[in-house]
Formats: C-alpha cells, structure tokens, sequence
C-alpha cells in the first residue's frame, strides 16, 4: 500500500512534463518526486494509441515496483487520452492525475467566444477529448489544431540558445512549426470573430511560450494544466492521508536534507544529457539530479 512518506510519479513522453513538475514542487514542497521522461520512445503524439497505452502501462509498473510511488501524475495529454482508463483499473490503489486540453477553463477566459486548441495528433483526435468537445461545441467556437512534429522539435531544442521574451519568431525548427501551425488556424486577436484564447493542449508546449506569444500578440490567453492539476495531485493526496506535512522540529527541512534523499530525481530512457540541458534550463536543477533507465 502507498506510504506517506514515498515519492510522487511524475510522467512524460519527455521532457515536457517538467513544466508540471515545476508546478507540482511549487504545491507541494514537502514532497519527493520521481520525474520519468521516455524520451527514448517520444514523440508519442504520431504513434497510436496501442503503443502509447504499451508504454504508460510499462512505466507505471517501472515506477510503483521500482520506487513504490504513492500517486501518479501522467504528465502527458496524449498518454492520458490513449491510457488513463487502463491505469485507474490496473491500479485501482494509485491516486491517479491525468491532463487533457483545458477547453473548460477556456470558456471562462474567452470573450470573443473563439478557442483555439493545439495539440499533439494522438490527444486530438482521441475519443477521451472527442467526448469533451462534443459536450462543450455549443458554448464556443473551438478551432484545433493537430501540431505535429512541435513537440519532438522542442525535445531537439533544449541545447539551443533560449528565446527572450519580446523576440520576434526566431528561424529555429520550432519557430517555423509554431508559425506553420498557428497560420492555419485563423486569426488571433481580441476583434470579433478572432481566437482570444489559445489552450496548450501539450505538455511540451508551455516551453514554445515566447514564440506562440510572438504569434498571437500579447492580449490571446494562453490556457495550460499545470496548475489545475498540481491542486489536484495535492487535494487527492490529503484525501488518501497520504500528503506529507513539514516536520514540527524542523518546519523548513526540506525532503533533499532528509535521509540522503533528493527530493527529485529526474530520469529518462533517451540521452541523460538532454534530460540535464532541461532540468537546468526549465528547472533551476543541477544535473547530478539526473540518471538515465531503461525501461522495457
Ligand atoms: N507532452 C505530451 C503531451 O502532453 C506528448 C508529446 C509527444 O510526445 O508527442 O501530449
């Protein structure tokens, strides 16, 4: 049975998913977190359901037989959309947190009554959000877009030079995919008839933020789960007894100084130098927090 005092899951195609860890430590400091990126098998957004849900299954049972996590966040939309059902039932112990496109919290943002959704192929036209439109189609106008290709382009560009905010779209691989896309969809903007919002509906996205944002102008809203589902992760574990408080002795003792400990542990199936260029650049955390796995 999960203990309190065992590490959350955390999981990713890749190196996307950091951006729900990076909301998940700010929630719940007090914790331990095991970050798994399959960077080896990523993208899984143009690879079918069938082998998405292989993967998430073979990972879950890495991280509860390995590390004996105590809840499991599938930091991943299209993992989520192609698998979650088969993990809540294979798992029926674990405290499970899955993502989907936000395109509920959209509606409260938009005022035009235009959405715009990217995402992944796999999470797009999955079932899971088939269902999800289809019982929201008449309270918006969702223009979705499939981004394929963006999500391996951001993988391949964690050693490039960062994007300042305010710079025009750079003529890197993942500016011009962002630029193909978004051109597609319609006109952003806060006039009639115009996208006001855009949904991330991907957790590699929020890190092609400067290069959207150069695209769409500074009044679109960008709409991403970090946040949502790391209030979620917290309020599951405190239901299941299972969220650890700050010490009464030491109330600003940190998991990393308890028991030799590190309070994240970062690893991947694919280059671990990619896994530390990431953790470094989107994290603030040093590479000896990094370590390469294999997962069959
Ligand atoms: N980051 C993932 C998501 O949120 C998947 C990206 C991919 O591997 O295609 O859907």
């Amino acid at each position: 049975m999960p203990q309190s005092s065992s590490p959350i899951g955390v999981f990713d195609s890749g190196v996307g998913g950091l951006s729900v860890l990076h909301m998940l430590l700010a929630a719940m400091p007090n914790e331990r977190f095991v970050y798994l990126a399959d960077s080896a098998n990523a993208p899984y957004g143009e690879r079918g359901d069938a082998f998405v849900a292989a993967r998430t299954h073979a990972i879950t049972q890495y991280l509860c037989e390995q590390h004996h996590i105590k809840a499991l966040v599938v930091a991943c939309n299209t993992a989520t959309a192609a698998a979650i059902h088969e993990v809540r039932s294979s798992h029926p112990e674990l405290p499970l947190v899955g993502l989907e496109p936000a395109i509920k919290p959209a509606l409260a943002v938009t005022k035009t009554g235009h959405v715009g959704v990217i995402g992944t192929r796999g999470t797009l036209t999955s079932a899971k959000f088939g269902k999800l439109m289809t019982s929201l189609a008449d309270q918006a106008h969702f223009v979705v877009q499939p981004c394929d290709g963006l999500a391996h382009a951001i993988e391949r560009s964690v050693a490039l030079p960062a994007i300042a905010p305010g710079s025009p779209v750079p003529a890197t691989e993942t500016g011009a995919l962002c630029q193909r896309y978004l051109q597609a969809m319609g006109g952003f903007g806060t006039g009639p008839g115009q996208m006001d919002t855009l949904v991330l509906g991907c957790t590699h996205y929020i890190f092609v933020a400067h290069e959207l944002r150069a695209l769409v102008g500074p009044d679109v809203q960008f709409i991403e789960t970090g946040e949502p589902v790391a209030r979620q992760t917290r309020r599951l574990l405190e239901a299941a007894g299972l969220l650890t408080l700050p010490s009464l002795s030491h109330p600003s003792d940190q998991p990393a100084s308890r028991e030799g400990q590190p309070s994240v542990q970062l690893l991947t199936t694919g280059p671990v130098a990619m896994m530390e260029a990431a953790a470094e650049r989107w994290l603030n955390l040093p590479p000896s927090l990094c370590r390469s796995v294999s997962v069959p």
